[in-house]
């Protein structure tokens, strides 16, 4: 029997109020992150990613709301605990590194402060000890002089070291679920590749699961082990990172993918024609269907369930339900249900 896994989401939706009615930036959204484990949730700007990460941490603001689902984290359903508990899960539990660490670091306290005020709060050091623990902290995220640094202020650093500092502030209670939403993307190329190695030499010291939530596959390729890819506020695959990369079996994932820098040489790049809609402007049945080359009868009616697709591996596409393929290959008699070769970045 394989254990239960570290965190269960189940079907969670999550809405924004407006005036055109509650709108779903997260609609029935499920996936398992096991111990240990990182999890890539890949997706356009725009497909809820954020919104998804926030709402696991019961941290959406109005007009936004949880409106149904579960958020299973150790056994205990985090959307039932009073906000005293859930106080107590974040950052000690499960922590959260955004993307720009400016605006999740104050301004105006020292950072080695900032690190023993959270150590302080969760009861992992005294006063007394909490700025020599910062000190060490800064050390183990590898920021040059440690001693000196840790009475800086967020602005006399730079923005990596500044997203190191927030790396050590989320690893400080030895969280057992860290949550990085686009940890790198608003840094250059080369502080990127040292920050995502930072975070997988932490993640396997420290044997702590990962959600890593990216706009970039070559991201994923190097960092995770399974894949969730959001489109319009839904999961429309997983699969382990060799199967999503070498069988991709949503059209929407084989799109992402055919973008993707560093494919094949001499490959042109390919967007995705269109955009991701606005939420309250999802076509009816598969939202992608304006946009999917692959798009046949059944596409606009009704949202498509999950469908088998490899062992671990689901898609939300009729191209895999086989009583469909019928009539799939009538409408694209040239293009028969088929992956596309993985690009070369794939592992
Ligand atoms: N405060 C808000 N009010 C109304 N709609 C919102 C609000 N915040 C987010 N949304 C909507 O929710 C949807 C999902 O947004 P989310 O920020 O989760 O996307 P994302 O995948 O994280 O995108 P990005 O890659 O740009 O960070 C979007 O359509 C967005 O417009
Ligand atoms: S269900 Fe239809 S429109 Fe949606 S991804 Fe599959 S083929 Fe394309
Ligand atoms: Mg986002």
């Amino acid at each position: 029997m394989t254990p239960d896994p570290l965190l269960r989401v189940d079907r969670l939706t999550t809405v924004f109020d407006t005036a055109r009615g509650a709108l779903p930036a997260v609609d029935a959204v499920s996936f398992e992150i096991r111990a240990g484990e990182t999890l890539g949730l890949v997706g356009e700007s725009g497909s809820g990613k954020s919104v998804t990460a926030l709402s696991i941490m019961r941290l959406v603001q109005p007009p936004g709301r949880i409106a149904t689902g579960r958020v299973i984290f150790k056994g205990r359903d985090l959307l039932t605990l009073g906000e005293r508990e859930m106080q107590r899960v974040r950052g000690a539990e499960i922590s959260l590194i955004f993307q720009e660490p400016m605006t999740a670091l104050n301004p105006v306290f020292r950072i080695g402060d900032q690190i023993a005020e959270t150590l302080v709060v969760h009861g992992r050091a005294t006063k007394r000890d909490a700025r020599a623990k910062a000190i060490d902290l800064l050390r183990s995220v590898r920021i040059p002089h440690p001693e000196s640094r840790v009475a800086d202020y967020p602005h006399q650093l730079s923005g990596g070291m500044r997203q190191r500092v927030m790396i050590a502030i989320a690893l400080s209670c030895q969280p057992s679920l860290v949550i990085a939403d686009e940890p790198t993307t608003a840094l250059d190329v080369t502080i990127q590749a040292e920050i995502l190695d930072l975070l997988r030499e932490m993640k396997s010291a420290l044997g702590l699961s990962l959600l890593l939530i990216t706009h970039d596959f070559g991201v994923v390729a190097e960092t995770a082990d399974r894949v969730a890819v959001m489109y319009a506020g839904r999961i429309v695959e997983t699969g382990p990172v060799r199967a999503i990369f070498r069988s991709p079996a949503h059209p929407y994932t084989r799109g992402l993918l055919a973008s993707m820098p560093g494919g094949r040489p001499g490959e042109r790049l390919r967007a995705i024609e269109g955009s991701v809609p606005l939420i309250g402007e999802l076509p009816p049945g598969c939202a992608f269907t304006p946009r999917c080359p692959n798009r046949f009868e059944p596409c606009p009616t009704a949202p498509p369930p999950d469908y088998p697709a490899g062992i671990g591996h689901e898609a939300k596409c009729y191209l895999h339900d086989p009583h469909m393929t019928a009539l799939q290959s009538a409408a694209h008699p040239q293009s028969a249900v088929r992956s596309p070769q993985s690009p070369d970045a794939a592992r």
